[in-house]
């Protein structure tokens, strides 16, 4: 903090520096001279009995002929009661009856000019809750209304709508004496490169006014209606207002309820917010279009201990909440964590209470993870740990999860409650024991972890796979019908749906789940897609992937008819193993197939269980996911 010129000069000027060491000291009466604020007493700094501790009233500085500590007013304060300049200041100030400046005057300037922009955006917020209610913005109010949004509903979230004209709120805003520069400014108009007159940010859309904890609205989130718009949300850009790293949808009424004992819940999007409050959940907060940031990590410890993140449940969700996690483990302290809402595949916290209503939202939260459940999931789902090289990875990878965390003891339990989730985890197994066997027996070690390594619960995870693809895709049973048939499934109930789709020839998903339906099945193929390595494939529900879908089925089944080989021989090397009572011989015909497996089922470590890197996934996908996506949410 900088003081106004002046003011410091004004305070020693009031201050008499005698006197305020003198409450700390013994002044030698004989040696000093109160007259003439010449005075001398026992160091404060250092033990003596003689006093060379000089103090110059008038010239405001003392000196100790001993240890040759020198000052002046705000340093003996500073040193004597441990404090800042600042503080040391504040205290004399306040004793002088002096009025502290409330600011610097930089800071003071820069806080006035915000006030400024905070008049301009929130201008343009009352500009654009009066258009929501005029003829243009018929289709905006048709499409709130369909997407449930009552009117006290638009009211609370101020609602509004930008009319699609070049710039009608610039015009506006103008005439009602803001200046352009501010609109600019605040990101309200945009400046065009050419110099031309400024333009509306928004146009055309629904808008979302975002306020601080302070009232003032920061900026604005806006939604196209149209399909083809450039961007689904547009937010305001990065302005002296808006800093998006730090702002939080919804943060103030969310700070309120929580303090009332609401669960924090973190949604993804504005409507998931307004949805989740409708639905009673009235501590929702959401980022704005970025991924959340350590600082609204800190914003949210600030409102409740233990946020719920609620993210879509589908891909991109799922990583964001991944990648949260190495933004929050440094940042836990004792008390302080997350929990995690897996909301079911394809569905937001706004689709799922429009589907299910507050209870089936509940239902999610009460289900919440904590973070060790997520963590442990992100490094284990869909991997096999059946050979010594692929736990000790698996070890590294939780112990640099671990030693993310800063907090001592949190470390320590984290540290513990991975260890206790591994040793369930290896313990029941089937693939594990195997493993564990062979280590009494060190010699025949690499060729047991080797016959282990073939994957026990490989095959069933891609038959439900091909299941799962061929009940969304049924008019492709007919090309694979012969595979079909030779499959092996896990479990009575999905052989039955096996059989189901040989003998229910259906052009389309709706026309098998109807079938489905009648046999008891629809179950079954729910809990099937609620598997995780298959939830994860959200292109398996649109119908337009039938091209992925058959791509998909080609090498799934590929890859069994492979695995199917390699068991073969795999099974004949067991047999020369048990003859060969040393366990020194590794066959050839084993290590030749062990090899070929590798290469052909799962040629790097990081294969997903489905097969195929998450890289490849991604990139195989794309296309589809993204058509997908952009469906479900013209709906
Ligand atoms: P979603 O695509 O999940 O949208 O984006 P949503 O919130 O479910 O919205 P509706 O239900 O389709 O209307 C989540 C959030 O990501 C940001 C927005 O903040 C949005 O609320 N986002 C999304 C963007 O910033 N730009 C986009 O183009 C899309
Ligand atoms: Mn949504």
């Amino acid at each position: 903090m900088a003081f106004p010129p002046g003011f410091l000069d004004e305070l020693r000027n009031r201050t008499s520096l005698s006197d305020v060491v003198g409450r700390k000291v013994m002044w030698d009466q004989r040696k000093s001279n109160q007259a003439k604020g010449d005075m001398w007493a026992p160091c404060p700094f250092h033990q003596e009995k003689t006093a060379s501790f000089h103090v110059e009233d008038r010239k405001g500085f003392y000196y100790c002929f001993g240890c040759h500590k020198k000052g002046d007013l705000f340093s003996f304060v500073q040193e004597t009661e441990n404090v800042s300049f600042v503080e040391a200041v504040q205290m004399l100030a306040r004793e002088a009856g002096m009025p502290l400046p409330e600011r610097d005057p930089r800071a003071q300037e820069k806080a006035d000019h915000l006030t400024l922009l905070a008049r301009a955006t929130e201008a343009a917020s009352q500009h654009f809750r009066l258009q929501l209610k005029t003829g243009a913005a018929a289709d905006a109010r048709a499409y709130l209304e369909a997407r449930g949004l009552t009117q006290p509903l638009l009211d609370r979230f101020e609602i509004g709508f930008a009319p699609a004209a070049r710039q009608g709120t610039f015009d506006t805003l103008r005439a009602k004496g803001l200046p352009e520069d501010h609109l600019i400014e605040a990101g309200i108009a945009s400046k065009p490169d050419d110099g031309g007159a400024p333009y509306d940010a928004f146009r055309d859309r629904i808008m979302f006014p975002i306020r601080d904890t302070r009232g003032r609205i920061l900026g604005f989130g806006g939604r196209a209606m149209d399909p083809n718009a450039r961007a689904k949300y547009l937010n305001t850009r990065e302005t002296p207002l808006f800093d998006k790293g730090r702002a939080l949808y919804n943060h103030g009424p969310a700070r309120e309820a929580a303090g009332k004992g609401q669960p924090l819940i973190v949604a993804e999007g504005y409507m998931d917010v307004i949805a989740l409050v409708a639905a009673g959940f009235e501590a929702a907060i959401a980022p704005l279009g970025t991924a959340i940031t350590e600082d609204q990590l800190r914003l949210m410890w600030r409102m409740a201990d233990e946020p719920i993140i609620a993210l879509d449940g589908d891909t991109a969700g799922l990583r964001a909440a991944m990648r949260l996690i190495d933004i929050a483990l440094p940042l836990l302290a004792p008390g302080k964590s997350l929990r995690f809402a897996l909301m079911p595949p394809g569905q937001d916290p706004d689709d799922l209470i429009a589907s299910g209503g507050p209870a089936a939202m509940q239902n999610v939260l009460d289900a919440a993870l904590p973070m060790v459940d997520l963590l442990w999931r992100r490094e284990t789902e869909g991997r096999v740990f059946d050979s010594p090289e692929r736990r000790a990875s698996l070890d590294k990878a939780l112990g640099q999860a671990v030693s993310l965390i800063r907090d001592s003891s949190l470390k320590h339990h984290y540290s513990q409650a991975l260890k206790d989730m591994r040793w369930q985890f290896f313990r029941t197994k089937p693939g594990a024991k195997k493993f564990r066997q062979t280590e009494s027996a060190p010699r025949a070690e690499t060729a047991g972890s080797a016959l282990a390594a073939g994957g026990i619960s490989e095959a069933p995870m891609r038959a439900s796979l091909i299941l799962a693809t061929l009940a969304h895709h049924p008019q492709l049973v007919e090309t694979f019908e012969a595979d079909l048939e030779r499959l092996d499934h896990d479990t009575p109930e999905l052989q039955r749906l096996a059989q189901h789709l040989l003998s229910h020839p259906a052009a389309t998903a709706s026309d098998l789940a109807a079938t489905l339906d009648q046999e008891n099945l629809s179950k079954t193929l729910e809990n099937l897609m609620g598997l995780g390595h298959i939830a994860l494939q959200v292109w398996i529900r649109d119908p337009e992937a039938s091209d992925t879908a058959r791509a998909c089925l080609a090498e799934e089944f590929a890859k069994l008819a492979a695995r199917r080989g390699i068991d073969h021989e795999l099974a004949e090397g067991r047999d020369e193993i048990a003859s060969d009572s040393t366990g020194a011989h590794l066959g050839w015909r084993v290590k030749h197939a062990v090899k070929r497996m590798h290469q052909t089922v799962q040629p790097t470590e990081e294969r997903t269980g489905d097969g195929i890197t998450t890289d490849e996934m991604v990139s195989r996908f794309r296309d589809t996911m993204n058509r997908a996506a952009t469906k479900e949410k013209r709906r």
